[in-house]
């Protein structure tokens, strides 16, 4: 009985239903009913629309004064010649650390031999142990400054060959292909002023130029700057440490290769 009762209300609504379903036209190309539209239409601005919040109308404002763009941080100082001077005394080459780590060391190693000797004779075993873990450690800081120095030497060889080359040459003489047609010759890297220039100065003829030697900043990053100015260090060392025949006969070497090859075996020492 009242099974009955309970099916004929459960069939009823099962007819309303289904004549609902199909009676209600739903337009499934139109977006249904929106509750709280805020939060999916965001009130934000587009970045070039007008925007009645600001006194300017604008919705993109200019930056503060005194903004650092990201990945960019500014330089102070004129393209001068004093402003070269005073980059000398105030940048600082980054590898400076590396390169000094290194002279240390080699100091360091000399001068070792004699205190080390003593304890190894009186049979005092165990402060070999910590005094071996140091010189490991060191040997490791060493050896990671030397991959630093040379991983930049050989970027720098690189910018030497594509950037400066075609007017200094192979060799820093002065005589690139450009110098050859017309072009002001430069002065010689490795006997000319440039090598009693501190680093900070070159960085600054780097980047602005000197008399009709271009800047070099938009075509260098800061880094690349730093890696070419070791790189014309070392091509300065090399030609110090090769007597004066030597360095005549070069340049009838291999153009491209012989600077950068020659430096990058002298540092990878
Ligand atoms: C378009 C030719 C040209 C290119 C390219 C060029 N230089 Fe120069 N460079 C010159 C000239 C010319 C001078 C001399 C400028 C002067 O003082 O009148 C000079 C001067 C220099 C000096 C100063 C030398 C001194 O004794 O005063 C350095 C250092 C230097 N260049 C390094 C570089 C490096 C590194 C590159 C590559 C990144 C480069 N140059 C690319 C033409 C060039």
């Amino acid at each position: 009985m009242t099974f009955s009762r309970t099916n004929v209300v459960l069939a009823v609504a099962l007819l309303i239903t289904a004549g609902l379903a199909a009676g209600i036209n739903v337009d499934l190309t139109r977006p249904n009913y929106e509750f709280l539209p805020e939060m999916k239409r965001s009130p934000a601005y587009d970045a070039f629309s007008q925007n009645p919040n600001f006194a300017n109308h604008r919705t993109l404002q200019t930056p503060v004064p005194g903004t650092i763009a990201r990945g960019t941080l500014p330089l102070h100082f004129a393209p001068t010649k004093e402003d070269a001077l005073r980059a000398g005394e105030q940048l600082s080459n980054p590898y400076a650390d590396d390169f000094a780590l290194l002279q240390i060391q080699a100091d360091v190693s000399i001068a070792e031999p004699t205190p080390d000797a003593p304890p190894a004779e009186s049979g005092l075993g165990a402060e070999n142990p910590e005094h071996d873990r140091g010189q490991s450690e060191q040997e490791a800081r060493r050896k990671a400054a030397q991959k630093r120095i040379s991983d930049s030497l050989s970027r720098g060889r690189e910018i030497y060959r594509v950037f400066c080359i075609s007017c200094h040459g192979p060799t820093g003489a002065g005589d690139g292909p450009v110098a050859k047609r017309g072009f002001p010759p430069p002065p010689p890297l490795t006997t000319g002023r440039s090598a009693q220039m501190k680093d900070g100065q070159l960085f600054h003829i780097l980047t602005y130029g000197q008399g009709s030697m271009p800047p070099m900043a938009a075509q260098l990053t800061r880094d690349r700057r730093w890696d070419v100015i070791n790189f014309v260090r070392a091509m300065q060392k090399n030609a110090a440490d090769t007597t004066a025949p030597a360095t005549a006969e070069t340049p009838t070497a291999e153009p491209a290769d012989s600077p950068g090859s020659r430096a990058g075996q002298e540092e990878a020492k």
